[in-house]
């Protein structure tokens, strides 16, 4: 056996993992139907392990045998061209990595503290359903019936003085698809709204079943902002019936902000507050008034460099669930985001504009490692 042979082997096979990772990333931040993105995740599943054993296989034991011995000088361009790639995409990884492990949040959040809930004990069983893919609900260590309710100050330079101290519960991506049940939604709303806020700004994926529209009253029902709650739609709600879905919010007072924005009055200081749902639903919402402070609700991230041009102060974001795996040294692996994992969750500081990207409550997958459920009370203070 040539050890260092397959030392390479190993790199060439964590290169190619990485191409197809990057692949499935960035075609699920395409307006593609589920079921073609599910065909593009079926060739990620086949090829990935096929892969290895096409390598050992056609260059390792056979042809130039590689792994007895055999002689580089034999691999054909078409495998020299594969290698490249790999390792390139090897290279990718161990950026990637760095950059996780270097990532800090910038100094504008000022402080970050949590409680966790765990809401299969608040409610003395566990909330698990006969939903899609529940039986991920059995992995072990799975958080995803945990609840980590957050609260960061962010500091922000345009801030009206008359604001500091402005409240927001920003919650995101919950997903009601039934693998989680009814009363675990129920326990972590009646949580959320114990704590009274200014506004509460859902960033879309509301709904997998569109049958569960009737969770709405018990769940989001019990939210209420001093100033109201708004909300957006996103990509898994586009894949039901998003016009009832914006009805029955409307019916329990919460206000539709996509494709559009309003102005409102706090404090005596205006706000211009946006929806933006593309490329999915709608379209991109204009901002037109002189308010004083710019908030833009956008399912995806991916839209920062569009969104810094618009001169927005705050931009709430969820959809990519901060990878619901986040494994030590790498971090976050899958994130359906044209940017790969670089906006999974956290705080960004792209200037003019600060992002938050909740890490959301759930996923059609029900499986969460090292990457809680998350709600989060952002306080608004002005830049000393
Ligand atoms: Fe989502």
């Amino acid at each position: 056996m040539d050890w260092l042979a397959l030392l390479i082997f190993a790199v060439i096979t964590l290169g190619h993992t990485t191409l197809w990772i990057s692949f499935v990333n960035r075609s699920h931040a395409w307006p593609l139907h589920c079921s073609q993105l599910r065909h593009l995740r079926h060739l990620h599943d086949l090829f990935i392990p096929l892969f290895p054993i096409i390598l050992v296989w056609r260059v390792g034991l056979t042809g130039p045998n590689l792994l007895r011995g055999g002689s580089w000088a034999n691999v054909s361009p078409v495998w020299w061209g594969v290698f490249a790639a790999c390792a390139a995409g090897f290279v990718w990884l161990i950026w990637v990595c760095l950059r996780s492990l270097l990532r800090h949040p910038p100094e504008y959040q000022r402080s970050y503290d949590s409680i966790v809930y765990d809401i299969g004990k608040e409610l003395g069983h566990r909330p698990v359903g006969r939903g899609p893919y529940h039986l991920l609900t059995k992995v072990p260590f799975n958080e995803q019936t945990l609840l980590e309710f957050s609260r960061k100050t962010l500091a922000l330079p345009r801030l009206p003085e008359e604001w500091d101290g402005l409240t927001i519960l920003h919650i995101s991506d919950w997903h009601f698809a039934g693998s989680i049940t009814r009363d675990y939604y129920e326990k972590v709303s009646e949580i959320l709204a114990q704590e009274p806020v200014d506004l509460v700004c859902f960033t879309g994926d509301l709904i997998d079943d569109q049958d569960l529209v009737v969770w709405f009253p018990d769940t989001l029902g019990q939210l209420n902002g001093k100033y109201g709650s708004y909300f957006i739609l996103g990509n898994h709600d586009w894949y039901q019936r998003p016009v009832e879905t914006r009805e029955a919010l409307e019916r329990l007072k919460w206000v539709d902000v996509s494709s559009r924005t309003l102005v409102l009055d706090i404090a005596g200081k205006t706000l211009e507050l946006g929806g933006d749902e593309t490329p999915w639903l709608g379209t991109v919402p204009e901002f037109t008034s002189s308010a004083d402070f710019r908030l833009l609700l956008c399912h995806t991230p991916d839209h920062i460099p569009r969104v810094r041009k618009q001169d927005v102060d705050l931009m709430l974001s969820g959809h990519n669930h901060g990878g619901q795996v986040q494994l030590p040294v790498i971090g976050p692996v899958y994130s359906p985001s044209k940017y790969g994992v670089k906006y999974a969750s956290g705080t960004f500081w792209e200037p003019p504009t600060l992002l938050h990207v909740s890490r959301g409550l759930a996923g059609c997958h029900p499986l969460r490692w090292r990457c809680k459920p998350e709600a989060t009370i952002l306080t608004l203070r002005r830049m000393s």
